[in-house]
């Protein structure tokens, strides 16, 4: 029999209403739009507006479109795996949460926390329970409420990240279709450039911690962008030259969009050129484990049986990563 693939069989985006605008940005804090745009591509962004309302909120609607979309019912569901930095709560688990949220009982759901890799991660993660046979249908669910660890006060960090969530279904393949290689890296000396440095078991969050801001997120901008710059155009081609892939044969760069510019320089060392490169940055800002299935889904009607993906990604931990899928289905409508 011939080796089992795991396949991305259907893909859904969801993104909140409220529109975040560069000029809004710039009425809160001292930035402005051209700085904003020509540093990193970005020119608004969502934000999930509303109380009682998290990660999970967000990744249950990409699931549930996804399901009906692609004629699944949620008894069908082994598995959901979700990426997330922003988890609703510790614990329980944000993949438990939206498993409630779907109604999907009795099933395995559980999150992986790999930052901005998290995406790459848990679709590696769900290909191996397809690939040995125990699962047969499985989401991953990229899903990050970015607002909630944002300090609006903060023009360094304020103007990058927004919310979103991304959800595929994976399904075995018994053509070759779908993750053929994929390489992860990780190095946790990357901690004091990029992180949340409280509410978790080191320093519990406490009245001194939210005086001190703790509870947002802490990026030194200038080493992470010289440590995403090298590592993702470093496993970009890695995984293009051990599968034997020339510029031409990579019909699409799906990149993790954190910063036009790793962008830029991740597809000039593939020597892919920008009409092969998903970008919707301007639209959405980076949403952490969100950005590649939200490329995805934006793109889906252009996707082709047999279509050479590579996606690849570099966040916090450090942790990055690149994946070569193959398309398994023709998109058009
Ligand atoms: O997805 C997770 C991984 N994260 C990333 O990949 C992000 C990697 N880093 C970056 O993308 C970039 O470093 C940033 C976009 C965060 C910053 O861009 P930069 O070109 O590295 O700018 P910088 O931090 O060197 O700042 C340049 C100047 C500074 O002013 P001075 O010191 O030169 O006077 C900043 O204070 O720009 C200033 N600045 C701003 N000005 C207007 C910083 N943020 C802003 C802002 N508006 N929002």
């Amino acid at each position: 029999m011939k080796k089992i693939t795991a396949a991305v069989t259907g893909i859904q985006g969801y993104v909140p209403d409220y529109v975040l605008t560069n000029e809004e940005l710039a009425t809160m804090v001292d930035t402005n739009d051209e700085w904003i745009i020509s540093r990193t591509g970005i020119k608004e962004r969502r934000i999930l507006k509303g109380e009682n309302k998290g990660s999970s909120d967000l990744g249950a609607e990409a699931v549930k479109l996804l399901l009906k979309k692609t004629n699944t019912s949620v008894e069908e569901i082994d598995l959901i795996i979700c990426a997330t930095v922003t988890p609703d709560m510790l614990f329980p688990s944000t993949a438990c949460l939206i498993s409630n949220k779907v109604g999907a009982k009795n099933i395995c759901a559980f999150d992986i926390g790999a930052a901005c890799s998290g995406f790459l991660y848990a679709l590696t993660t769900a290909s191996k329970f397809i690939e040995t046979g125990t699962y047969k249908k499985v989401v991953v669910v990229g899903a990050d409420k970015m607002s909630s660890i944002v300090d609006y006060t903060s023009r360094t960090t304020c103007v990058l990240f927004g919310d979103g969530a991304g959800a595929v279904l994976m399904e075995p393949n018994h053509e070759g279709y779908g993750i053929k290689d994929t390489i992860l890296r990780s190095d946790g000396d990357g901690v004091k450039y990029l992180n949340q440095p409280a509410g978790g078991s080191l320093k519990p969050a406490s009245h001194s911690t939210v005086d001190a801001k703790e509870h947002f997120i802490f990026q030194d901008g200038q080493p992470v962008f010289k440590a995403a710059v090298k590592s993702m155009a470093d496993v970009s081609e890695e995984i293009m030259n051990r599968n034997n892939l020339k510029s031409d044969d990579v019909a699409w760069l799906v990149p993790h969009q954190a910063n036009k510019r790793i962008i830029d320089a991740t597809s000039r060392r593939m020597g892919v050129s920008d009409k092969k490169v998903m970008l919707n940055i301007q639209k959405y800002g980076n949403t952490t484990a969100a950005t590649i299935p939200l490329c995805l889904w934006e793109w889906e009607e252009k996707l082709n049986k047999g279509d050479n993906l590579i996606l690849a990604a570099f966040g916090g931990g450090f942790t990055w990563g690149s994946i070569y899928l193959k398309w398994a289905y023709d998109s058009k409508k």
